[in-house]
């Protein structure tokens, strides 16, 4: 298959945000090298909002799995309602920073590559924020399905992330050519990493979602976000 990503990309990428751990909130809260200036700060955080007033309007109350958690930026929201939380994420460092900064003893960390990784039961809830751009397009079915396969009949899915927008990233990183998977992040001490983004048309994401049994509408906001909702077919 032409324009597939290398495995060692994908290693690439884990070591990625391993070392990006502790800068990594800059992003999501504009600051440093992606303060890209009052109104379009202004402007994320307010479509940001949006997306948060979507999930807190699943109420989800259940046994929820969260992929790729990170820092716990939706974590925190999660746990606010849910039975539980179990978080699977390849990085420790990762892993260390949510802990800390969620502080809830309804949410168990997993280490784990994506990948790989299988789930031996079933949820409530699969939600996922700003990971599906990351997997390779060979491999969305097979996510898909492990999402699907993670999910009781009639579960739910929520799942966000970002659209093709140049100052969503930071200031002075590329986003990828239109024909391209792969881009080049560079972290605040100037290491650079490649790893997988993809940006999808909302209705690409659905027939996705669809082929692996999930029955999702993916909405997006005036400039930055993109956020898929619905369930597992019953
Ligand atoms: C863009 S961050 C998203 C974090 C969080 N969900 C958010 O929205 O802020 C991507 C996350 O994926 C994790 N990750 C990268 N490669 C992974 C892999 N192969 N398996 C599991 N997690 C991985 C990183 O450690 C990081 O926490």
């Amino acid at each position: 298959m032409p324009n597939t990503v290398p495995e060692g990309t994908l290693d690439e990428m884990a070591a990625y945000y391993r070392a990006r751990a502790t800068e990594y909130d800059e992003w999501f809260y504009r600051q440093g090298r992606y303060d890209r200036g009052a109104e379009a700060n202004a402007r994320w955080l307010a479509e940001a909002e949006m997306v948060f007033a979507a999930l807190d309007h699943l109420t989800l109350t259940g046994e929820v799995l969260e992929l790729a958690p990170g820092t716990g930026i939706w974590t925190e929201r999660l746990a606010r309602t849910a039975r539980s939380v179990t978080a699977v994420d390849a990085s420790a460092e990762m892993i260390a920073i949510n802990r800390a900064k969620v502080a809830s003893a309804k949410v168990t960390y997993l280490q784990a590559d994506l990948f790989t990784w299988r789930p031996d039961r079933t949820y409530d809830a699969v939600v996922f924020g700003f990971w599906i751009s990351h997997v390779p397009r060979e491999r969305l079915p097979v996510f898909l399905a492990m999402v699907a396969a993670a999910l009781r009949p009639g579960g739910a899915v929520f799942f966000v992330d970002g659209r093709r927008e140049p100052t969503s990233t930071a200031a002075g990183d590329q986003l990828p050519e239109a024909d391209s998977q792969v881009m080049t992040r560079r972290l605040n001490d100037g290491r650079s990493f490649q790893i997988v983004k993809n940006f999808y048309h909302p209705a690409t994401l659905e027939g996705y979602c669809a082929a692996a049994g999930l029955e999702v509408v993916v909405r997006e906001t005036p400039t930055y976000f993109q956020f898929g909702s619905g369930s597992r077919k019953a």
